[in-house]
């Protein structure tokens, strides 16, 4: 075998093979990397939808109280955005349960979110929008309905016997009228 290594012909190619060997390792690695840090930013950045905090209340009974939750709980705020104010209650999300809340297609739409009772998790299927409705606190998330139909709003927190049945409903209309 020793005759072999000495070959200058196998000398060049296990240059050449070690130097493509060190490239692809480096080339792995390098993608690895991309990956991993695309990865966290993502997740950091879920997708561009961001749930926040907008206010902490030390009675948890205030939020139930406000202007905001009371009556229909969608405001328009501008020619193409609106408030959603969404109280969850053992079982049923208003708006969105005894009346679905209607809006246009590609308004941009945030959501103001607590709960009147116990956790519950304020989650439309189809999007990226999920965050818990925690008494004491409003939560808010914006989203943009890029496509008209019907979404629905499931509670993903365990809030007890009606728990599965605890669902609104989101109608996106054609576009509006300009
Ligand atoms: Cu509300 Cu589960």
């Amino acid at each position: 075998m020793s005759a072999l290594v000495n070959d200058p012909f196998e000398e060049r190619f296990h240059h050449a093979a070690q130097r493509h060997e060190r490239a692809w390792v480096f080339i792995s690695v390098a993608m690895i990397a991309v990956l991993f840090i695309a990865a966290v930013y993502l997740v950091v950045h879920d997708y561009g939808v961001v749930a926040k905090t907008a206010r902490i209340y030390a009675d948890p009974n205030t939020p139930a109280t406000l202007a905001d939750f009371q009556g229909k709980g969608i405001v328009q705020t501008g020619p193409d955005s609106f408030n959603v104010y969404e109280m969850a209650r053992i079982w049923s999300w208003t708006p969105g349960t005894a009346t679905p809340i209607t809006l246009p297609v590609g308004a941009k739409v945030t959501f103001y979110v607590t709960s009147g009772d116990v956790l519950h998790g304020f989650e439309i299927q189809g999007t990226s929008i999920n965050l818990t409705a925690i008494p004491g606190v409003i939560g808010h998330v914006s989203y943009t309905f890029d496509k008209p139909g019907t979404y629905y709003i499931i509670c993903n927190e365990y809030c007890g016997a009606g728990h599965q049945a605890m669902i609104g409903k989101i109608i996106i209309t054609g576009r509006a009228q300009a």
